[in-house]
């Protein structure tokens, strides 16, 4: 039998009930934000409407307290109507496009496996989809985006930068 911790929780966001058991174990983590914040669950093209709950009966589990008594996700909407700009409309990059099997290639060759999924929030690959230039975002290994706590070991970010020298020279020596 598949053990329990397996489960994926976050389907947007591809995130296992091991990994936001760890991260509350380790990082001591109360509230579903702080778990959010750590692991990106509930930060995908949802939103959270499906992890939430299991985020929140996690949670409570590894503290033992009742749901009831955990702080609710916090939603920030917007102070005043905004304009949506345009260019950062969503976009979905086929996996058989070019850029996306460079991409894949460059990944392979610094030894990593690819990992394709699609990302919710803004990039500057929106902006250059939206004009019809086929963009990809490169994950860099960061953890915990837009928090106190974002940061990412100089190993992955030794990587990240392998990878785009890995996409220069495959670009270069086609001419
Ligand atoms: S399932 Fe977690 S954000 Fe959608």
């Amino acid at each position: 039998m598949k053990k329990k911790e397996n489960n994926t929780i976050c389907r947007c966001e591809e995130i296992s009930e091991q990994e936001i058991r760890d991260g509350i174990r380790k990082f001591n983590l109360r509230t579903v934000d702080a778990v959010k914040r750590l692991t990106r669950a509930g930060m995908g093209l949802c939103q959270g409407r499906t992890c939430t709950p299991l985020l929140t009966k996690i949670i409570a589990e590894e503290t033992n307290k009742k749901v009831s008594e955990l702080l609710p996700l916090s939603k920030r909407p917007p102070v005043r109507p905004i304009k949506m700009d345009l260019n950062t409309r969503a976009s979905r990059i086929s996996e058989d496009a070019e850029v996306v099997k460079v991409a894949k290639r460059a990944v392979s060759g610094v030894g990593l496996k690819p990992n394709v999924r699609v990302i919710c929030g803004a990039t500057d690959a929106s902006s250059y989809n939206e004009k019809g230039i086929e963009t990809v975002v490169i994950g860099t290994g960061c953890r915990a985006e837009h928090t106190k706590e974002e940061n990412i070991a100089v190993a992955d970010m030794e990587k990240a930068v392998r990878i785009i020298q890995h996409i220069f020279k495959e670009l270069s020596e086609r001419g």
